[in-house]
């Protein structure tokens, strides 16, 4: 695949890279971006071959400094915004995608930016990395999903207090908040991720997605609920590994 304005997608074995490439304005999120993500995504997402994704931002300042401001004063009407989210709802294809995502964060990790890594099932950020949600100060209110993936994985109070009054992470903060998995240097990112995604892959992608969704689907359920899921994966998995053997 290639062809795409802000986002460049290659494809090495089973590992899908995606890399957000507008480097010039550190990665913003545009309606390009939005458009590009979302056509790269949606091929991934049904392409069996990908076994594990790596989300990353191109240039040296940033992973994604949030949405383009630049295209704040052309926001479609309400109305047109609601169709577009009907029809293109990014934020939920990230969530429905069956591979693990990995995140390489460097820089700025922003609104957007923030939001997109927390769809992320697994973080990775340089020494330099800052997580923020500058939303509150600029009059508005997250909207890829950050005040319900941030309390999920801070809790409610650590999300209030980022969202409530723009305080920004680094990556020690974030690291012990559980925000992200490890800390590399910033040379060696990319390798530390594609070491991540290839030990990902290596492994059986029938347990590797049924562990995800186990997990993933699992934490909006009861316990009760997501005892059930647990069952009901465990055992698809028992018998597509048999079936896959005979
Ligand atoms: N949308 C559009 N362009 C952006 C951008 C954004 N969110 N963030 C940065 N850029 C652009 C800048 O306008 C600048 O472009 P220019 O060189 O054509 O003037 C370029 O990226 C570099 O940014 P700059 O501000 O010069 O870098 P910096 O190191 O001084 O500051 C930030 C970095 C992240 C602190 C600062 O760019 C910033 O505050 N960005 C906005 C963050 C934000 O509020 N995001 C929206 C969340 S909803």
């Amino acid at each position: 695949m290639s062809g795409f304005d802000t986002v460049i997608y290659e494809k090495n074995g089973n590992i899908a890279c995606v890399t957000l490439n507008r480097p010039q304005a550190l990665n913003a999120f545009s309606v390009q971006m939005r458009d590009d993500l979302f056509e790269i995504l949606g091929a991934i997402r049904v392409d069996d071959e990908v076994r594990a994704v790596l989300l990353k931002g191109a240039g040296d300042k940033a992973f994604c400094a949030g949405a383009d401001l630049r295209e704040f004063l052309t926001a479609p009407s309400a109305i047109k915004a609601r169709h577009i989210r009907s029809v293109r709802d990014l934020w939920r294809l990230f969530m429905s995608m069956p591979q693990p995502l990995i995140a390489a964060l460097h820089g700025y990790v922003l609104g957007s930016g923030i939001e997109m890594a927390l769809f992320c099932d697994l973080r990775i950020a340089t020494p330099d990395v800052v997580f923020g949600f500058p939303e509150v100060t600029l009059g508005i209110l997250p909207a890829a999903g950050g005040t319900q993936t941030l309390p999920r994985i801070l809790g409610l109070s650590g999300a209030l207090d980022m969202l409530l009054t723009g305080r920004r992470l680094n990556a020690q903060e974030a690291l012990s908040k559980g925000m992200v998995n490890q800390i590399v240097p910033r040379e060696t990112l990319l390798h530390e991720a594609e070491e991540l995604a290839q030990k990902i892959a290596s492994y059986d992608p029938v347990v590797v997605r049924n562990a995800k969704q186990a997990l993933t689907k699992g934490m909006d359920m009861t316990l009760d609920q997501g005892l059930d899921l647990e069952w009901r994966l465990a055992a698809k998995t028992r018998e597509t590994r048999q079936a896959s053997k005979s």
